[in-house]
């Protein structure tokens, strides 16, 4: 599918950067004219993976080189594509981690819930990853044109 324009940028894995990386994803994603409840299921989107990236991703290391990186995408047919990367821990079995209410971190009281609700807010969801290497989260929404609730 065709590229209409994109952004690329990198932040620190810093939870700083969670509502910052969620805001200029959502002012990028003006441009496909969406809806005040599609920003706001792309946005927890976001959250959801780039938080994965600063709990799970850098669990235990220095942070000072710790990144995650974010492009997103405008695609001709009015799909919003967003690609997180880190280059973290890594992921063993993705088919077990994307389990509803799976966790790694019971004890943090993490619900196990980020894929599950990356996925029902999203079309699709895709995850690679590499243990010791890192993952990237790829996800897309096709903005519709029928605005019922703005
Ligand atoms: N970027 C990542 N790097 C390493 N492991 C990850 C990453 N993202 C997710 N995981 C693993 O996948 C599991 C499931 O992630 P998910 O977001 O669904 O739940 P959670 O983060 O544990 O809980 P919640 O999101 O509800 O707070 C995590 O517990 C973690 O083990
Ligand atoms: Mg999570």
């Amino acid at each position: 599918m065709k590229i209409l324009n994109e952004i690329k940028f990198t932040v620190p894995a810093d939870s700083r950067n969670e509502g910052l990386s969620r805001v200029v994803v959502s002012a990028f994603a003006a441009q496909l004219d969406p809806s005040v409840s599609e920003v706001g299921e792309i946005k927890t989107a976001v959250s959801e993976a780039v938080t994965n990236c600063i709990v799970h991703a850098y669990r235990g290391t220095s942070s000072d080189k710790s990144r995650i990186e974010i492009t997103v995408r405008a695609l001709e047919d009015n799909t919003l594509y967003i690609k997180i990367r880190d280059s973290g821990c890594g992921i063993s079995d993705i088919k077990k981690a994307m389990e509803p209410m799976y966790t790694s971190a019971p004890e943090e009281e993490r619900a196990g819930l980020g894929f599950a609700v990356m996925e029902s807010f999203m079309d699709s969801v895709t995850v690679r990853s590499t243990p010791d290497k890192g993952t990237t989260v790829i996800m897309k929404r096709k903005i519709l044109s029928d605005k019922t609730d703005t």
